[in-house]
């Protein structure tokens, strides 16, 4: 749990509302944080999602691991607690993202179960949907689109997932993805079916 070092500090109510936000946008905001390896297909997956839910004019966003890793988490590392904070922060964006009545599509390794349960609870249940990205981990060495599995298999780079780092698989995700046998464009279009079947989509 992260302490709360800032004291004298209130919740302050907004007078916009997150219902009248969702009436505007014509539909409602959720979080799709898509888990997995690295180069199980999270944000080519993601991005897919976002280009044809752009297309319908719904709002959405891509946050994703590398670009963040670069801006607001550059002071984090891949140790297993940075990994924890990296998560903690972009859940807590994503939760101000959602609030806004935008869906949400975040692409994060995200490897330990403990760190995506903070994370549910911080969005909540009915806003957090956890979609597996699952691919094996040959599937996704023989892929190796950023040349990383050469270098943790060489000890170039230490603790990488998959390799000599943990990933633990969520076990009730609310989507599974199979990025081993389906491409991309079929998998996006599951990703759609669920935010339809969960009304999602309509305000
Ligand atoms: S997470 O574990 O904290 O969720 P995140 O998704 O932000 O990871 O970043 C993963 C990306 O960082 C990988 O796709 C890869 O490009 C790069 N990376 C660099 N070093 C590592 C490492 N040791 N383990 C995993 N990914 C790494």
């Amino acid at each position: 749990m992260t302490e709360q070092k800032a004291t004298n500090v209130a919740w302050h109510e907004h007078n916009v509302t997150t219902t009248e936000r969702t009436k505007l946008n014509g539909h409602k905001g959720a979080v799709l944080w898509f888990t997995g390896l690295s180069g199980c297909g999270k944000s080519t997956i993601a991005n897919a999602v976002d280009r044809l839910l752009h297309d319908r004019g719904i709002h959405t966003y891509v946050l994703d691991g590398d670009n963040i890793r670069l801006g607001l988490n550059k002071n984090l590392s891949f140790s297993p607690d940075d990994r924890t904070e990296n998560i903690r922060r972009i859940g807590e964006v994503a939760k101000l993202f959602a609030d806004s009545a935008t869906i949400v599509l975040t692409a994060f390794i995200s490897p330990y179960k403990a760190d995506r349960a903070q994370v549910r609870g911080i969005i909540g249940e009915g806003m957090f949907h956890e979609v597996l990205v699952d691919a094996s981990l040959e599937t996704c060495e023989r892929r190796d689109p950023k040349g990383l599995y050469k270098k943790a298999r060489t000890g170039e780079i230490k603790g990488f997932t998959g390799i000599d780092a943990p990933y633990e698989a969520p076990e009730a995700p609310e989507l599974t993805l199979d990025s081993d046998k389906k491409g991309i464009e079929e998998l996006a279009n599951e990703v759609i079916a669920h935010l339809e079947a969960n009304g999602l989509l309509s305000a």
